[in-house]
């Protein structure tokens, strides 16, 4: 079913922001299918905006031609798979230097704002879990709930090490914590949407927390929100 812009923002969103491999993507898919809702990785569309780049041989440091490939990106999310121009490029968006990049993209104003309606349009009944950095300050600033993620960057490393080694790709622990912590500062420090607590944000730290765990604690915020009739 189409919403109307008129009521799309009566369809319940929970936002899970927070810093590079806390969790965020794991948690926010599990609680989409339990709640049965669709779902936004918006670092996905940062990510294929950087891998578009790097096709077209556009620096990430070029602000209105990035833009310009944000703006006309030709993506499709299916399950579970993500295609560019009809690729599937659902590992290559993993690697490390794209996921650097997307972070080096995403500093960028133009780019941000490019992006901006694709991401509402995710916006969906019966409701949505959005995963990023600014979709509980930004994206969806009305989000009923609003959960930052976090988790100390020792567990953040192992954890990105594991996903990438899984994936085939080469991992070194050390060199993947020192990008967690460049790219934890450059998404904290830009001007644009930095990666904040919303306000109005529950702060869960999912450092000795199991997937399970975390998983339940934001199911939990939903089921308060829910009983008051969200
Ligand atoms: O969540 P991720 O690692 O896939 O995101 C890749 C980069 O994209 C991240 O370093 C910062 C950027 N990003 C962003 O700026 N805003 C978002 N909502 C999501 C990701």
């Amino acid at each position: 079913m189409m919403v109307s812009m008129t009521d799309y923002k009566t369809v319940p969103v929970i936002t899970i922001d927070g810093p590079t491999a806390s969790g965020k993507g794991t948690v926010a898919q599990r609680v989409a299918q339990a709640l049965g809702w669709a779902m936004l990785d918006s670092g996905a569309l940062y990510r294929l905006t950087a891998l578009a780049c790097r096709d077209a041989g556009v620096a990430t440091t070029d602000e209105q031609s990035a833009a310009r490939i944000a703006a006309g990106l030709d993506v499709r999310f299916e399950d579970g798979k993500v295609f560019l121009k009809g690729t599937e490029v659902s590992d290559a968006i993993r690697a490390e230097s794209i996921g650097v990049q997307a972070s080096q993209v995403a500093t960028l104003g133009a780019v941000r704002q490019a992006l901006l309606e694709r991401q509402r349009a995710f916006r969906q009944p019966p409701g949505l879990v959005a995963d990023g950095r600014d979709m509980g300050t930004v994206v969806f600033p009305e989000a009923p709930v609003k959960v930052f993620l976090v988790a100390d960057v020792h567990a953040r490393a192992q954890r990105r090490c594991k996903q990438l080694i899984d994936k085939g790709f080469p991992a070194n622990l050390a060199d993947l914590t020192r990008d967690l912590e460049e790219r934890d500062a450059r998404d904290r420090s830009r001007a644009h949407a930095p990666l904040v607590a919303a306000p109005d944000a529950v702060t869960i730290d999912s450092s000795n927390l199991s997937i399970e765990e975390a998983v339940n604690a934001v199911l939990d915020l939903w089921s308060g929100k829910g009983a008051q009739g969200a």
